[in-house]
This record gives C-alpha cells, sequence and structure tokens, in this order.
C-alpha cells in the first residue's frame, strides 16, 4: 500500500513543480515565438505538431503561459461535469488562440446507458463552441487502459451524439477519442472512421503498434502521445506517420522551455538523443 502511494506521488509532484516554474517562467521571460512547422490535422491547421497531453492544465488556468511556451495543441482536462467544464470554459474564452485548444471530456458511466449519453450530451454541448476540438477519454486515468473490449460500441454511442450535435447547431467541433493503443483489439481501430470520429489519440510507446495503428486508421489521422522524451522521439513518431504528436512527462521533467528546445531542433533536423 505505502509503495504504491510514493510511486503514484512521482508524476504529481512534478506536474506540482512545472506548473509553479510555467507560473515564474511568464513573468520573467518574453519568449520570441517558437519556428513555425504548420501541420494540419482533424481539418484545421497546427502551428507545429506538438501538443500537451490532458492531465497537466485541468481546467485551463495556466492557458496563456502554456501557450508561451510554444505548444501547437494544450488539452485541458479530463473535465468530467458540467461544473468543472463551466470554470475551464471561463479560462478558455480569455485565451488569445494561437495554440489549438482541446477539451478532454469523460463522462462518469451510470449503470443506466441513457444517463451515460445524456452525461456525454450534455459535455460536449457545452464544449462544443469553446474547443477547437473535443476529446473523449476512452483511456483510464493517466492514460492508462480504459474498458477496450468495449472501445467501438463506446465510440460509436458517442460518435451518434456528436453527429446529433453538429446537426442541430449546423457546425462541427472534431472528435478524437483517445485510447490505450496496447489495449485496442487489432483490427477496431479501423471501425472508428465509421463512427463519426475524427481523429484517435493513441496511448503508446510502441513503434510497431503506432505503425500499424497509422495503417489501420488511415486516411483518419493518428496523435501519438506516450515516451516521448526528446526531438528524436518526435521526429520517430511523425515519420511513422502520426499527425501531431502530445507530451506529458517530459514537459514535466525538462521544464517549461522544453517544447521550445524541442521544436527548434525540429526545424533545424538536429534530433539530439535524450536532449531537447
Ligand atoms: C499526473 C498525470 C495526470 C494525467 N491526467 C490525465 C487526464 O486527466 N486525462 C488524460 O486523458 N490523460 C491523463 N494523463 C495521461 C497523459 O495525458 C499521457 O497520455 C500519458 O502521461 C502518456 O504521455 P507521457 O509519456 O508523455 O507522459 C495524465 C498523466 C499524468 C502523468
Amino acid at each position: 500500500m505505502a509503495r504504491r502511494g510514493i510511486g503514484s506521488v512521482g508524476p504529481v509532484i512534478r506536474r506540482a513543480l512545472t506548473r509553479a516554474a510555467l507560473r515564474v517562467a511568464v513573468k520573467v521571460a518574453r519568449p520570441a515565438p517558437p519556428p513555425a512547422l504548420p501541420v494540419f490535422a482533424m481539418g484545421m491547421a497546427f502551428i507545429n505538431p506538438l501538443g500537451l497531453a490532458a492531465g497537466f492544465d485541468d481546467d485551463g488556468t495556466l492557458l496563456a503561459a502554456l501557450a508561451l511556451s510554444g505548444f501547437g495543441s494544450i488539452e485541458i482536462g479530463t473535465v468530467r461535469t458540467p461544473t468543472m467544464l463551466r470554470a475551464a470554459l471561463a479560462h478558455i474564452g480569455r485565451h488569445p488562440r494561437h495554440a489549438r485548444i482541446g477539451i478532454n471530456l469523460a463522462a462518469t458511466a451510470t449503470g443506466d446507458a441513457g444517463e451515460t449519453a445524456e452525461r456525454w450530451r450534455t459535455l460536449m454541448g457545452l464544449t462544443w463552441d469553446a474547443a477547437d476540438y473535443l476529446v473523449a477519454n476512452l483511456s483510464g486515468s493517466r492514460g492508462a487502459p480504459g474498458r477496450a473490449e468495449s472501445l467501438t460500441a463506446q465510440a460509436a454511442m458517442i460518435g451518434a451524439i456528436h453527429g446529433s450535435l453538429a446537426r442541430t447547431r449546423g457546425s462541427h467541433t472534431p472528435l478524437a477519442v483517445k485510447c490505450a493503443l496496447e489495449h485496442v483489439p487489432a483490427g477496431t481501430l479501423g471501425s472508428l472512421g465509421g463512427c463519426g470520429v475524427d481523429a484517435v489519440i493513441g496511448v503508446s510507446a510502441d513503434r510497431d503498434l503506432i505503425a500499424r495503428a497509422v495503417r489501420d486508421l488511415a486516411p483518419l489521422p493518428l496523435i501519438s502521445v506516450g515516451g516521448i522524451r526528446d526531438g528524436e522521439d518526435v521526429a520517430t513518431r511523425l515519420a511513422a506517420g502520426a499527425a501531431l504528436v502530445q507530451i506529458h512527462t517530459a514537459f514535466c521533467r525538462r521544464g517549461p522551455f522544453f517544447p521550445r528546445r524541442l521544436l527548434a531542433n525540429l526545424a533545424t533536423g538536429t534530433m539530439p538523443r535524450g536532449g531537447g
């Protein structure tokens, strides 16, 4: 029990330290814009392919500071309740939008399928006009495996709600599904396009799995997250066909200016192993 407690505290403390460093850095530094590495995914342009994964900024309070870090996209959340969401939306409204903003959502499942669907509808409806893209988080907490056996069924249910919102609103806010690739049964990813999903955020550091996911999903884009530590990892994921990448742990370990170093390396094609 005690050992599990210590193990789980590490990333949380690292995240808290990086959050504090970010708040200070943004007060003392006025960094120049990061190099432009434009990419196109989910029907929209991103200033670069590097995103911040969910779980760092739960409620959008750090959005302005994070945008200075150089990220091309910032995913806030996971947001689970309308109350949490309303607080986050207030911050998003004040954010100067040069980075794309994703909102990672997870409706708590109840035993009642209709009630669970209604929760998804409420969360997606509230975020529809505020986010550049929505994420249905079907991975477990901290990117751990979710209930993979029901991935297609859940994606179909969420995709149907998303489609009906698009018709009602007369607009489209792209929907990505986040899942742990290790736990997706072979052949399942290919069916997600038919569920009305616009992209998959695949959690995995396994190169073969990532390459297979890219093939299975095409033409849907894969956003690759998990185990990216340096520029070479980013370059490898992009070379494997990932449209975008996201980082979490490396950002917490390497600090507020790590994304800029990483993007500068990507722009010049210099990829120091273990470095920026
Ligand atoms: C402290 C911590 C909190 C996280 N919280 C969330 C979360 O709320 N929602 C989510 O989808 N992923 C969450 N994640 C998972 C990350 O978004 C990411 O998928 C995972 O850490 C793998 O990327 P990394 O190897 O770069 O850390 C969290 C991860 C950590 C370490």
